[in-house]
């Protein structure tokens, strides 16, 4: 099937009280290990590409100071590749830009296939997101593809109980939000936060999306409420990076039985990355574990040089980089590099598919219309949405 946009997937989760997973991706056998794993399952499929991932994915290794051409290039090529597997695909699939940073890096997934984008305006004061987002709804609607703002930061652990200097989201403020961006979604801060440090037994602050739910529902505003920094850093995973010579320390996630309940509470969407990067990661040791050979192999040995230098991470981009093109084209996957994207699907399908079946979005597939792009597009601008 043709890509869809964002928004009928998140309607269908709303409707039906599940929670759709959205995972991020950081190379073409990420992907398509992703779509497998919702086919398995017959789930629609939310991939997301971060800002940064489009800077790596385009092909700047040092990803951080990657530039908007990097990121142009990478969000073409994750998207060219994202829509040859869905057109074979029977589920729908969605590609999201996740935390898009500015006016054009949302510009620039769009304009390379991406059907849906995030703007993170939530480091700005309240009136310049608005104003920001609002700026890419009107440019991202006329294309037919979907929004996500955000609203909140997401913080530390500490922040369990109400302060008055809260980072966490307002409700009143969420609504005000909604109408006056039109976003089809919103991320809200309520107590999860990003990486693998989100503390021990973190509980979540559930009466915030409540709330925000039951306002939305008053007032008519249609929409879904997402749950960012939501990984599970299952520990398992953990132990055995570590036993496989990594240094990963203090690593705690959110609870399964916790976002389950948040589910409940009217989230739709949970965003899920770092789970993600542990398994990869795991894999990769495990692979030169089983295999010291292949530390001298002349495709693939930098890659065990890097892992051996830094036992701390667990991001696959600062392991990759030996397989540059194989990861940004899908180009060159053959011998010993498949060995690598093995390992990377293998991960891939182990973390996903748990989180689909935990979220509740298997055999939904069905429930999700396939809306076009310009089909799409005519609905925004007839404010049919
Ligand atoms: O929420 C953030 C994601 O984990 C993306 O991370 O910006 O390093 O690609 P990144
Ligand atoms: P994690 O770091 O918990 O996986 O969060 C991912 C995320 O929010 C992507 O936007
Ligand atoms: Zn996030």
């Amino acid at each position: 099937m043709p890509l869809i946009p964002l928004r009928p997937v998140l309607d269908a989760a709303v409707a039906n009280g599940y929670a759709q997973g959205a995972f991020n991706v950081n190379a073409v056998a990420q992907a398509e290990a992703v779509i497998q794993i919702h086919e398995l399952f017959r789930s629609p499929a939310i991939l997301q590409g971060a800002d940064l991932a489009n800077a790596f994915m385009g092909g700047a290794v040092d990803f951080a100071k990657g530039t908007l051409e990097d990121k142009k290039r990478g969000a073409k090529n994750i998207a060219a590749a994202v829509r040859r597997f869905a057109e074979s695909s029977p589920i729908p699939v969605v590609l999201h830009l996740d935390h898009g940073k500015d006016f054009e890096s949302c510009a620039a997934a769009i304009e390379g296939g991406y059907t849906s984008v995030m703007i993170d305006g939530s480091s700005l004061p309240f009136e310049e997101n608005v104003e920001l987002t609002r700026a890419v709804v009107q440019y991202a609607h006329a294309r037919g593809v979907s929004v996500e703002g955000e609203l909140g930061v997401l913080a530390g652990v500490e922040d369990h109980v109400f302060a008055a200097g809260s980072t966490y989201t307002n409700p009143l403020s969420a609504i005000e939000f909604f109408r006056k961006t039109g976003v089809d979604a919103l991320a809200i801060s309520y107590g999860t936060m990003h990486g693998a440090n989100k503390g021990k037994d973190v509980k979540l602050r559930r009466e915030i999306p409540t709330a925000i739910r039951e306002c939305m529902n008053h007032a008519g505003i249609r929409g879904a409420l997402v749950s960012h920094g939501s990984s599970t850093v299952p520990q398992y995973i953990v132990n055995e990076i570590n036993a496989l010579g990594g240094q990963v320390t203090n690593a705690h996630g959110i609870s399964r039985d916790e976002l389950k309940a948040a589910i409940g509470c009217g989230i739709s969407k949970i965003n899920v990355d770092t789970d993600i990067r542990l398994a990869v990661t795991r894999n990769l040791r495990e692979l030169f574990e089983g295999r010291p050979d292949l530390k001298q192999d002349e495709r693939i040995g930098g890659i065990w040089t890097l892992l051996d230098q830094r036992r701390d991470a667990f991001d696959p981009r600062v392991f990759l980089p030996p397989v540059m093109d194989t990861l940004m084209y899908g180009t060159g996957d053959d011998g010993t590099v498949a060995l690598v994207t093995d390992a990377m699907r293998r991960g891939v399908r182990e973390v996903v598919g748990t989180l689909i079946v935990e979220f509740g979005s298997v055999g939904r597939a069905p429930l999700v219309e396939q809306v076009s792009l310009e089909e799409m597009a005519r609905r925004y601008a007839a404010g049919e949405v």
